[in-house]
């Protein structure tokens, strides 16, 4: 007889038992033991040779030894301590509930590490990031807390992901926000002196919404000189950092970016569901709550029974906290500061940075060779995203005839190319397949 779903989903026998290992050091060291047992397994990447080290890695994440997993941009793999933690909060939940003080107490620590080290990650303090389910919520956090007037102007570009653009869209049919595009992103446009021109061109620009990392053609941005000249005109400067947070160093401090908006499940190897956002302290006065709930509110209004300052009036707490009122899945949360620590002190930034550049290189290098490929990213300003056009064939057939051969691309934008990723845990190896694999496609039958 078939197994019902809920049966597959509810069988117990192939959920590991509770088992205490090792305390959790590093970033969340402020957690209690509690929360730290969940953190199963602990092995230690720093090993000698970087073959070794790589080979411990891939260990931990089953689909890059599946298939040649080139699409970190999309979806990066979890690694297994992360899993470990989805499954055992989940466990823990179903059997103890979630109900207990204990238990309550537990999630607000659980969120208080994820900010921990989103801010280990982002270099600033852990009380300017708020959790998020995703960069887009982020990017509607800061865009919608702006007391917007008819008229005011915001600057962005045609490269940006639509996580970025359509709350653009939504503040030009709510408010009469004007939009003014550039085309910065693309390769061979000078950046800087796209937006000051776009600068000079408005009046009244109140922000500048950017990627660090352009989603449609792998090119880094110079996030410090724009944010600098974006302040210069009196406008904030709002980064989309849904492909940047995890491939390149994202310190917010040396960016100078008054809200940073992350992804977890991308280069952060998080789960899906899970984000950070994060604001600049000077900035959380003019970036106001848009929705507001339990942890919105450090005082109401009320001292000693008395109603003080009028009906409704309130203190939002000192820090980012404030813009999250929408409940966070703990199983998530828990799972993303697993992986944010595992990458923290198993893997390591510089080394991770490093190698997803040069892999990145690598590829660019390799895929250049191909006769009737076309690059679309700049080689000087470019990490972990490679975007190219292959003669001949339609970009989301040539993702679907890799995919066909288990190399796992994308494609994306347009006008359309395809993208690969470069992530850490990537080989040489998986690029020359990759190559291997548009050479073997070429020479098929279309
Ligand atoms: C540049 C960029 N911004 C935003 C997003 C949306 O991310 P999220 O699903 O975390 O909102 C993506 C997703 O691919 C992206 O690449």
């Amino acid at each position: 007889m078939a197994q019902s779903l809920w049966y597959r989903y509810y069988r117990t026998d192939v959920i590991p038992p509770f088992e205490y290992r090792q305390p959790f050091e590093g970033v969340a060291n402020c957690v209690r033991q509690e929360t730290a047992r969940l953190y199963l397994e602990r092995r230690d990447m720093r090993v000698s040779s970087d073959v070794e080290k790589v080979a411990a890695i891939r260990h931990e994440l089953p689909p890059v030894q599946q298939y040649v997993y080139l699409n970190t941009g999309s979806n990066g793999p979890l690694p297994k301590a992360s899993y470990i933690a989805l499954q055992n909060q989940a466990l823990r939940e179903w059997q103890e509930g979630r109900t207990r003080a204990q238990q309550i107490a537990q999630v607000v620590e659980m969120q208080e590490a994820a900010r921990i080290a989103f801010a280990g990650v982002l270099g600033c303090a852990p009380d300017e990031v708020a959790l998020t389910h995703s960069t887009t919520e982020g990017i509607n956090i800061a865009l919608m807390g702006l007391n917007w007037q008819p008229g005011d102007e915001v600057i962005s570009a045609t490269t940006e992901h639509s996580g970025g653009l359509y709350p653009l869209f939504l503040l030009e049919q709510r408010y009469g926000v004007a939009l003014r595009m550039t085309q910065i992103g693309v390769a061979g446009l000078d950046p800087v002196a796209a937006l000051q021109h776009a600068l000079q061109a408005g009046r009244r620009t109140r922000a500048v919404i950017l990627s660090h990392v352009s989603w449609s053609t792998g090119r880094v941005l110079p996030v410090a000189e724009l944010a600098r000249v974006a302040h210069e005109a009196g406008a904030l400067f709002i980064c989309d950092a849904a492909q940047s947070c995890g491939m390149v160093p994202s310190d917010v401090e040396a960016l100078g970016a008054d809200v940073y908006a992350c992804a977890g499940q991308k280069w952060l190897c998080g789960p899906q569901g899970a984000g950070a956002v994060y604001v600049r302290r000077e900035r959380m006065g003019e970036i106001q709550q848009t929705f507001i709930g339990t942890t919105g509110i450090e005082t109401n209004g009320f001292v000693e029974g008395q109603l003080i300052g009028g009906p409704g009036a309130f203190v939002p707490p000192a820090g980012a906290k404030r813009y999250e009122a929408l409940t966070l899945h703990p199983s998530s949360v828990l799972a993303m500061t697993a992986s944010l620590e595992w990458l923290t002190s198993q893997v390591g930034w510089e080394w991770i940075y490093r190698r997803i550049q040069e892999l990145g290189k690598y590829c660019y290098q390799e895929l250049r060779k191909v006769p009737g490929v076309t690059i679309h990213t700049p080689a000087e300003a470019m990490a972990g995203l490679v975007h190219f056009h292959l003669e001949g064939i339609v970009p989301a057939k040539l993702t679907e005839r890799l995919e066909q051969r288990d190399v796992l691309i994308r494609d994306v934008g347009d006008p359309a190319v395809n993208r690969v990723s470069t992530g850490f845990y990537n080989t040489r190896e998986d690029i020359d397949h990759l190559i291997d694999a548009i050479l073997a496609i070429k020479r098929e039958p279309c």
